[in-house]
């Protein structure tokens, strides 16, 4: 189903079962398609990820007192483009499977990759003991939360900030329409998919709503590929956000 502008709820059990079964398909040889896609293209895939990491990790400003927090980490993609020595990474993600991959990949001793929900993430730095971190990474997660979800998510991502803090945000976003995709069946993924593309005026309703009113501003914004070739679908775009406080 593709649902135009109306807001329609996705259910998280189908989009945790797609990304358990996206694990299955995991191979050395190329990594990150796991959750990136583009299953029939894996040099888009390898190009995305290069492009993706120059244009946005020199605005994180990583250094050895760089504590990040990578939220929906996946298989630790970002915590592979992470080659500087840093204080500490955690990155969390709800598929277990996702999970194992990320732990068999990444020995670094100060990284550490976490079960958990998007939405349950102040718990699981809880009860990890953890503190609060200087850099957060929200990257390809917005669009698998519902809109009654997301302040509840934001507040939580923003207790887990230190006073200083950089997020960056990374989406794929409605170009003119909010777009949402429910049971979906993808010939490119031969699955059924789920997720809920906002428009970036939409998007930033929610972070005004959050983010911005306990002390964050946008420091950056825009079109993550000037490449047209990379923005290989109609109607949705990658969009980031730095945010700053
Ligand atoms: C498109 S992938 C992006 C992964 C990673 N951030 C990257 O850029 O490579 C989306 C990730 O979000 C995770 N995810 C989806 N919904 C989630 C939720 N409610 N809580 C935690 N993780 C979730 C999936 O398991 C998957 O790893």
């Amino acid at each position: 189903m593709r649902i135009v502008q109306k807001i329609e709820d996705i259910d998280y059990t189908e989009t945790k079962q797609f990304f358990e079964h996206r694990a299955s398909k995991f191979k050395e040889d190329n990594p990150y398609a796991v959750t990136m896609y583009q299953d029939d293209h894996p040099e888009l895939v390898t190009e995305r990820n290069q492009k993706e990491v120059e244009k946005l990790k020199p605005m994180l400003a990583v250094d050895q007192n760089t504590r990040l927090l990578d939220i929906a980490c996946g298989i630790g993609r970002w915590a592979d483009a992470i080659t500087e020595d840093i204080d500490e990474y955690c990155g969390i993600d709800f598929s277990s499977e996702l999970i194992k991959i990320a732990n068999e990949r990444n020995k670094r001793e100060n990284f550490f990759f976490y079960e958990g929900a998007a939405t349950d993430i102040a718990s699981v730095l809880t009860k990890q003991k953890k503190g609060t971190y200087n850099t957060v990474l929200v990257i390809g997660i917005l669009v698998y939360i519902n809109d009654k979800d997301l302040d509840c998510f934001l507040e939580q991502l923003e207790s887990s900030c230190e006073e200083h803090a950089k997020i960056c945000i990374r989406e794929p976003i409605g170009q003119q329409d909010r777009l949402t995709l429910k049971e979906f069946y993808s010939d490119e993924l031969n699955d059924e998919y789920h997720a809920i593309y906002r428009t970036r005026d939409e998007l930033m309703k929610f972070l005004n709503n959050s983010l911005i009113k306990k002390g964050f501003h946008i420091e950056k914004e825009g079109f993550l590929f000037e490449d047209d070739a990379l923005n290989n679908r109609k109607e949705t775009v990658q969009y980031f956000f730095i945010l700053e406080r």
